[in-house]
């Protein structure tokens, strides 16, 4: 680290609110590897590299008892707390067996109905009692920053445990972001990878977290060509698509689903994100029937395209589509759980303890 370069704690809290994402990104690794995990901007193309054969070697280390007892003595010494005050299934479950897979410890508050935020504790107050039974906080929260907030809180505390964002309200879901990249890399593994493919994101792409992340890590490979098709009102934001400009990426902005499918390397669908509506059943007056993923269309997907959805999902896809090869939404939510084993193991440092595993 360069001797100008200031760490979090040496920031005010409004000094970080003026920095540029990725200028804030850099605050949140040590060097090269996620120390918190709070944006996509956090990830060099290294890094992603990195992080998807740490998870193809641990997958590969699972396969096997003797394996899965090396992996469950990795963390014994370390507790995870699980702060989830949103709904979650598979993002909360991945994490949770992650966890397990590495021996660690976890504690959990899925409620803050249940903790003492109902008493008029402070989220700040609350974190740092987290902090004192935690070696790392997983959080998942509706309010956009507020995992960012409170890594910066513990930054100047006696307990600077790292946090890693589940979900930050609209704006990012990073972890999400990094299991989809590690689906693509898997799906175009003998396609030369990620580079050159277009990718076609459906749905609600303006409130959609996962977008807003994936969007941004497609900018780490050459040539990567990004549909965002939605109806008007649900568009990318504008931030997305300055980030995408700023590093020269090709992108289409449209609303014409059928017309971009024989296009696709890869579609990524979305359900309407209808609990951020100002007005009750806003979402319910846009027309959406046009961005669904449908038996028919599957004639038109190229042969060795992939269709992705972060679920949950609703009607936007259709469900005769799991039966095709090309549908790989159900092997996200299993690549999600070894991408969260190998974050971890890169958090704990332990990336060199799984290279040098030698029983598998
Ligand atoms: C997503 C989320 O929470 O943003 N779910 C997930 O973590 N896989 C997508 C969604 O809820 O639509």
């Amino acid at each position: 680290m360069s001797p100008t370069k200031r760490t979090l704690a040496e920031i005010s809290w409004d000094e970080l609110q003026w920095l540029s994402p990725l200028e804030k990104a850099e605050l949140f690794n040590l060097g090269e590897r996620p120390f918190h995990v709070l944006m996509a901007q956090q990830f060099s193309r290294p890094m992603l590299e990195e992080l998807g054969e740490l998870a193809t070697r641990i997958r590969q280390i699972a396969k096997s008892k003797a394996g899965m007892d090396f992996l469950r003595g990795l963390l014994t010494h370390r507790t995870a707390m699980l702060y989830f005050s949103q709904p979650s299934t598979r993002t909360f479950l991945s994490f949770h067996s992650a966890c397990q897979i590495l021996g660690m410890k976890t504690v959990e508050v899925r409620d803050t109905a249940t903790s003492s935020e109902l008493k008029g504790e402070t989220q700040e107050d609350s974190i740092r009692t987290f902090s004192s039974f935690a070696e790392v906080i997983i959080m998942r929260s509706a309010i956009g920053g507020l995992a960012e907030k409170m890594a910066w809180v513990l930054s100047n505390t006696e307990r600077p445990v790292p946090i890693v964002s589940a979900g930050s309200g609209k704006d990012q879901h990073p972890t999400q972001a990094l299991l989809d990249i590690y689906t693509l890399q898997r799906s175009f593994e003998t396609r030369g990878g990620i580079d050159g493919k277009t990718i076609v994101f459906v749905g609600d792409l303006a409130r959609g977290r996962t977008v807003r992340s994936l969007a941004f890590l497609l900018t780490r490979y050459q040539g990567v060509k990004q549909y965002f098709i939605a109806p008007p009102q649900l568009q990318i934001g504008e931030d997305i698509l300055a980030l995408l400009r700023q590093a020269h990426c090709a992108f289409e902005v449209g609303h014409d689903f059928k017309k971009v499918i024989p296009a696709a390397d890869a579609i990524y669908m979305t359900r309407i994100q209808d609990e951020w509506d100002e007005q009750a059943g806003q979402s319910g007056k846009i027309d959406i029937s046009r961005f669904s993923f449908t038996a028919a269309h599957l004639a038109k997907l190229p042969s060795k395209a992939v269709i992705m959805h972060p679920l949950p999902r609703r009607q936007e896809i259709a469900v005769e589509v799991d039966e095709d090869t090309r549908a790989v939404y159900w092997r996200q939510v299993r690549n999600g759980m070894w991408v969260r084993v190998a974050l971890l193991v890169a958090i704990f440092d332990g990336a060199d303890d799984i290279r040098r595993y030698d029983g598998a």
